[in-house]
């Protein structure tokens, strides 16, 4: 008699998950908050942004944060504040957001891909050093899903060769590497603060550094409304005292309901991330023993986690000959919704537009600075083309309740897929 669900057994998850009541607490706080900007007409400024940016430096452990409309921009800033020359090289990895990444382009510059590590599925710090070249001014570092870059090698390469660091914390909001918090680590930390991130303003971006004319150089690219406040260097972009500063082309101003809606996540980011680990932890921690799979890795250095995609690994090997995709239908068939897609960023040089260079949309904007660069090949990404085949995406239990029946069930599923793995073949 078959056991697996998918063959008519039992289903392992029976219980429905309780919410934790966090996320409707804070949802009804950030009603109230954008109602009251809507009373005030504060619908294009507000102090409201202020504040934000004010609590979130304070939150990170930097100097001065930014808001800006979205992730991306942020990204374009701190690619704008390091390219000096068209064609200057920045090195970062070859499994991110693509919007991590094609920004280096609109800056000037040209992305120089890195492979990844096969546990973190972090840029590969021994992979750097080969990729340095005379014209490499960056090393841009995304902290994936959630699980911190391994800084203190990425810092070091950097110093050697005299590089600025540009983190993309997009995914890791609230997450520490050895007690400091992701984006804060190199000089310039970016942050998404879109609809699906751990800390959110539904569309809108923020970011960070120490470095006062990083700072004002964003203000000159995005922010025109900011430019009085700035140092000679800037300052002086105004016809006379009844024009408005110009500045470089770009409005990056963030939408004041965005910054509220940040602003009340941020008061409760901590305490989201806990929760979610110390569901995602259970989970992690009993996976281990269960033949075929395994939980998350987690290097020794990460004093603080938060999960924005929960992927946990699983071991083609052990499960020699029954497709991926059929393990994923198993768990759906036991009531673990694993993710049907793909379970993480496929490398992006398999993108076309990074490899076309002339006739295409991408030729006014970036052919200039790509035109001398060698096509991008995939083999040269072999981490990045193979840990695809070895994540299945659960759930990240963000905002549900600590309860080990609960979680035992889901335990439940993997432990008989693991046990009755020949009623798949
Ligand atoms: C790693 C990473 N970088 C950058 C971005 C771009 O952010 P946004 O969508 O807010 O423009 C994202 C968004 O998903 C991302 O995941």
């Amino acid at each position: 008699m078959a056991v697996l669900a998918i063959n008519g057994g039992k289903k392992a998850v029976t219980k429905k998950p309780k919410t934790s009541g966090l996320f409707q607490q804070m949802m009804e706080e950030q009603v109230s908050l954008i109602v009251e900007l809507v009373r005030k007409r504060e619908i294009s400024f507000s102090p409201v942004v202020k504040e934000l940016e004010e609590k979130f430096a304070a939150y990170i452990g930097t100097k001065y944060a930014l808001t800006t409309n979205n992730g991306t921009s942020t990204l374009h800033s701190a690619f704008f504040s390091v390219i000096k020359n068209p064609g200057d090289e920045v090195i970062t990895s070859v499994h991110t957001w693509h919007l991590g990444v094609t920004p280096i382009i609109c800056a000037g510059g040209v992305p120089v891909f890195c492979d990844i590590e096969p546990l973190t599925l972090n840029i590969d710090p021994k992979k750097i050093e080969e990729k340095i070249s005379p014209r490499t001014v960056a090393i841009c570092v995304t902290h994936v899903y959630g699980h911190p870059c391994d800084m203190d090698a990425i810092n070091s390469i950097a110093k050697r060769h005299n590089l600025a660091v540009i983190e993309d914390a997009s995914h890791s909001h609230g997450c520490e590497y050895k007690g400091k918090k992701t984006g804060s680590l190199g000089n310039i930390g970016c942050f998404s603060l879109q609809g699906s991130k751990l800390m959110t303003g539904g569309e809108a971006g923020i970011i960070v550094t120490d470095n006062k004319d990083y700072y004002e150089s964003w203000i000159m690219l995005g922010h025109y409304e900011r430019m009085e406040t700035l140092s000679a260097k800037y300052n002086k972009y105004k016809a006379n005292q009844d024009i408005p500063f110009m500045n470089l082309g770009y409005k990056y101003r963030i939408h004041p309901f965005a910054a509220a809606m940040a602003l009340v996540e941020l008061k409760y980011l901590d305490e989201r991330n806990q929760l979610q680990i110390k569901n995602c932890s259970y989970i992690s921690s009993v996976l281990e023993k269960i033949e075929g799979f395994k939980g998350a890795y987690v290097a020794p250095y990460v004093t603080k986690l938060g999960w924005l995609n929960f992927l946990i690994r699983f071991d083609p090997e052990y499960f020699k000959g029954i497709p991926r995709t059929k393990i994923i239908e198993a768990l759906n068939a036991e009531g673990v919704e694993a993710a049907t897609g793909r379970p993480g960023y496929i490398p992006l040089v398999r993108q076309p537009l990074l490899n076309e260079r002339e006739n295409s949309p991408a030729e006014v904007i970036w052919y200039h600075f790509l035109k001398n660069h060698p096509e991008y090949r995939i083999e040269q990404y072999p981490v990045a083309e193979k840990v695809l085949f070895e994540r299945i995406a659960i759930p990240s239990m963000r905002d549900i309740e600590y309860d080990e029946e609960y979680l035992q069930q889901i335990l439940d599923a993997f432990s008989k897929i693991s046990k009755y793995k020949d009623e798949l073949n």
